[in-house]
């Protein structure tokens, strides 16, 4: 590794969205960076693609398959995680140390999401439900397990959050969806605040478009005019890629961030700007 603040070895990091997208992709540039990646996901086919790339590429995966809006299976798999790993990585350096050293967890990215679109005047309670349950208690889930990981641990941590550009920008249909999304940042501001003490950072994403299994579901004539609008308004004149979106959560998982929390990194083509 050329930059030592972005190696990983010896971490321990916990993927939540793993199967696909940008999940893949940042589980995939994680386990790069030198850290054992455990993968979640509820398909489990695609989950374990993922891990079989990472053992392809030489890194460290276990797979974990579940559904993040049920508590118990993200405490079981966060806690079986931290309890497998070895204590002997570098940590962030920056831990109380107090911990009782029987296992770790450094990294929790919680990325698993659905999208869903449908008009302020259309929504039913069931739908806002399923949005909720997995896009921001999902998030709260996996955050809640790993934050007391890692204060047990005793070493520090960086937790990232998957927001959304819709936090910024809003848009027609985009209620229940920007709502969880706007749910995380709150999560995100406020667990800061009340984990910073035990070295625990923690920031969100909000991603500009991305061209992912979930945005290439829309049929194709809805996507392609969404991505040219996109593309319209980017400077950069062009959508994102789920690699742009995993090069952000490595900075945030890896020691180059260690001064940055409570923050929102908008990865976006500069579609929103806001201060
Ligand atoms: P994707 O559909 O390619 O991947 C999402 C993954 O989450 C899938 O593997 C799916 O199986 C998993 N998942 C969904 N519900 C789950 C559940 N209940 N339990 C376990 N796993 C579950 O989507 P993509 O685009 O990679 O999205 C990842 C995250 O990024 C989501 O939180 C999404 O809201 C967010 N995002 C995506 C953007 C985009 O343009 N693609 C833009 C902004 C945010």
């Amino acid at each position: 590794m050329a930059v030592k603040a972005y190696d990983l070895t010896g971490r321990t990091a916990f993927v939540t969205g793993a199967a696909s997208g940008i999940g893949r992709a940042s589980a995939l540039l994680l386990a790069e960076a030198g850290a054992t990646v455990h993968c979640a996901d509820r398909d489990a086919r695609k989950l374990h693609e993922t891990a079989a790339l990472i053992k392809a590429a030489g890194g460290e995966a276990h797979a974990h398959e579940l559904d993040v809006a049920d508590k118990e299976q993200i405490d079981r798999a966060v806690a079986q995680a931290a309890a497998a790993a070895t204590t002997t990585g570098t940590g962030t350096g920056r831990g109380t140390g107090t911990g009782t050293g029987t296992g770790r967890l450094d990294i929790m990215a919680a990325i698993a999401g659905i999208m869903h679109n449908s008009p302020v005047l259309e929504t039913r309670e069931k739908d806002l439900d399923r949005v909720l349950d997995i896009n921001f208690k999902g998030v709260l889930y996996a955050c809640q397990a790993a934050a007391r990981a890692m204060i047990e641990a005793g070493r520090g941590g960086s937790i990232i959050t998957m927001a959304s550009g819709a936090v910024d920008t809003g848009g027609p249909g985009l209620l229940c969806y920007g709502a969880s999304k706007a749910a995380v940042v709150q999560l995100t501001k406020t667990l800061a605040t009340e984990v910073g003490p035990h070295a625990i950072r923690v920031n969100a994403v909000a991603p500009g478009w991305i061209r992912t299994p979930m945005t290439e579901r829309h049929d194709s004539q809805a996507q392609a005019h969404t991505e040219g609008v996109m593309t319209r308004m980017s400077p950069l004149g062009r959508v994102g890629d789920p690699d742009d979106i995993a090069h952000a959560v490595l900075h945030l998982a890896s020691d180059a961030s260690s001064f940055t929390t409570g923050q929102i990194l908008r990865p976006n083509g500069g579609v929103a700007m806001p201060w």
